[in-house]
């Protein structure tokens, strides 16, 4: 799981790589390095750290050289080290690559490069690729030809770009698995794992499929089959994320900025085009049973899909987690499923997207990244146009997709008769003036949020509770808080406290409650019960409430205040404000937050 980047410019490429790396680095952060063709030779750079932490130390922006591939890495196979960061060479030094994925053979070929002479100098996968080149040179000396014959020996999973001295202005590249585009600029042309990493550069960009391979210069590119080099004609594709969006902002983290990106991701998210969601909604019609799919945090989104779906559309689709999915659900041509991922690259996803697919089910699947290998595996995929996500926990992509999930459920209700035309209508007007709830929210709210974390942090312990729709959005809630304070925070039923986790509770147990309006009676007043529960062992309380709610408020030792607004709408507020709480909970513990230890953005290994 690594973030691989290569460009061939007219100008010199050092602080484009650069930043491309720093645009990559939610892929991985444990080291990096870049290989730069300068004047006749390769000069490689590569240490441990994050990429900032490298880039000063190896002083990247010394590097000159106008083609050059660059990568960030989190360690698979072999440990964190120098020798083991990219990009590697051969022996001779003459190909340098960047690798994402894993060669499974790669012990049988290194094997069989040893006895060959060839030495090693890391304990990775990739280096036998770059020995690969050396030894497929030696036989038939046209890079092209070596290259595509050295690919011929690999199994796994790969995107790979390589420089070599034999053709100094080119980068060559090839994909399986692991995803890979192209942006295509004026003169300056890169190849990435990501549109992130040069959407600030240029939006054109073309998605390279599997078994095609890339030949790119400064001003060209040509994308050939690998199966008979024909060449493939490929769609320019403008992606219509902007510059902005995919920076800071003035904000402190990427966190704090996409929480507050919300707002504008959910308008996106209101505007995905009729035809999109009612494609989608038919496939729960035409299926005897359908299920949603995700994980971490896309499997909360699944099981928020569970209840909007109970709600709406009068179905039961039952959320699975997808690292359990190939061993827990048969399928066949009845079964529809309906996947969820930020990346469209995680492996656990992928792995029940072909489970699904063996045994004839349609698949479905809501996705933020472009050209990512999940939209490219279904058959129908919707883009949720959140923009770059770039902090490792997802806050906007998640709640994104739960907007599209509802506009699908309501388009199933209609259908299917269970709601009426002017129900839906009226839901969606409902849902139209959320946007500016959301914003006024955030900014009313987050001064108030970050002084309670302030009050808060040093709590060791938390129990989140909801009940119906508010359990998963407890759920979470508290893998955020896991996430970015390294607290113990444990989501549950709020009905489910005296079946057991109510023997924890004491003074020094602190819970957070996700309380819906008055009016919602049957779930308000159950999780009062629950509120009640732990008051009477004396534990601290802290919930969600409306202005007026003086009942809860009095047993409440803090509350969060929010707007009287539609039913519906106030998990979706409850789960921005959680974001906030834990945002600032770390901020109090002076947390690593958008990079959490431990965590990739992308978890594309199993
Ligand atoms: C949590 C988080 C992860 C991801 C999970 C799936 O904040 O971001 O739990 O939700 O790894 O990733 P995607 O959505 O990219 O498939």
């Amino acid at each position: 799981m690594c973030g691989i980047s290569a460009i061939a410019s007219y100008k010199p490429v050092a602080e484009k790589l650069f930043q491309c790396l720093i645009n990559l680095e939610y892929r991985g952060y444990d080291s990096c390095g870049m290989a730069l063709f300068d004047q006749q030779s390769l000069k490689l750079r590569k240490n441990i750290g994050n990429v900032e932490e490298v880039g000063a130390k190896e002083r990247f922006f010394e590097m000159s050289g106008n083609t050059g591939i660059a990568h960030t890495r989190w360690a698979t196979h072999g440990g964190v080290s120098t020798e083991n960061s990219h990009p590697h060479s051969s022996n001779d030094q003459n190909f340098v690559i960047v690798h994402n994925g894993i060669f499974s053979n790669y012990k049988t070929l290194r094997k069989s490069l040893k006895n060959k002479g060839y030495q090693f100098h890391s304990d990775t996968d990739t280096e036998v690729f770059a020995n690969l080149l050396q030894e497929e040179f030696k036989k038939t000396p046209h890079v092209e030809q070596a290259f595509c014959q050295a690919i011929e020996h690999l199994q796994g999973s790969y995107a790979i770009a390589m420089i070599t001295t034999h053709q100094p202005d080119v980068v060559f590249a090839v994909k399986k698995d692991s995803p890979l585009v192209l942006g295509i600029n004026d003169g300056t042309n890169y190849v990435s794992s990501d549109i992130n990493a040069f959407i600030a550069e240029t939006n054109d960009t073309v998605i390279i499929d599997d078994e095609e391979y890339v030949i790119m210069t400064k001003d060209n590119f040509q994308v050939k089959r690998l199966v008979d080099g024909q060449e493939v004609k490929k769609k320019i594709i403008k992606v219509q994320w902007d510059r902005q969006t995919a920076q800071r902002g003035g904000f402190s983290h990427y966190m704090l900025k996409e929480i507050f990106d919300q707002p504008q991701t959910v308008r996106n998210a209101l505007h995905i085009p009729e035809e999109e969601i009612g494609k989608i909604a038919q496939k729960f019609l035409d299926k005897k049973q359908s299920y949603f799919v995700g994980v971490g945090t896309t499997y909360y989104v699944a099981m928020i899909g569970t209840y909007l779906f109970s709600q709406y559309a009068g179905l039961h689709v039952p959320a699975i987690s997808s690292d359990e999915f190939p061993s827990l659900i048969p399928t066949d041509q009845n079964n529809h499923v309906l996947f969820f991922s930020q990346s469209g690259e995680t492996y656990d996803t992928r792995m029940a997207i072909r489970k699904a697919m063996e045994g004839g089910a349609a698949t479905s699947a809501i996705v933020n990244v472009v050209g990512s290998s999940i939209s490219q595996t279904v058959e129908d995929c919707i883009f949720q146009g959140s923009g770059p996500e770039i902090c490792v926990v997802s806050t906007k992509a998640a709640l994104s997709q739960i907007i599209i999930l509802w506009q699908i459920a309501l388009k199933v209700g209609e259908l299917n008769g269970n709601l009426t035309a002017e129900q839906a209508h009226q839901f969606r007007e409902n849902f139209n003036s959320f946007p500016e709830t959301l914003e006024t929210m955030i900014n009313e709210e987050s001064g108030f949020i970050r002084d309670l974390a302030a009050k808060t942090f040093h709590v060791r312990s938390w129990l989140f509770m909801g009940k119906g729709i508010y359990y998963p959005i407890a759920l979470e809630s508290a893998l955020k808080m896991k996430e970015v304070t390294y607290l113990h925070a444990e989501g549950l039923p709020a009905g489910f406290l005296k079946h057991g986790t109510l023997a924890m509770v004491d003074d020094s147990m602190y819970c957070l409650f996700f309380l819906p309006y008055r009016e919602d009676s049957e779930l308000y007043h159950s999780t009062m019960n629950a509120i009640e529960e732990v008051k009477a062992r004396n534990g601290k309380i802290i919930a969600f409430c409306t202005e007026d709610d003086k009942e809860a408020q009095e047993i409440l030792d803090h509350y969060f205040i929010i707007p009287k607004i539609s039913p519906e709408l106030t998990p979706l507020l409850e789960i921005v404000l959680a974001q906030l709480f834990s945002y600032y909970s770390a901020l109090h513990l002076g947390l690593n937050i958008d990079k959490p230890r431990n965590l990739a953005k992308s978890v594309t290994v199993g």
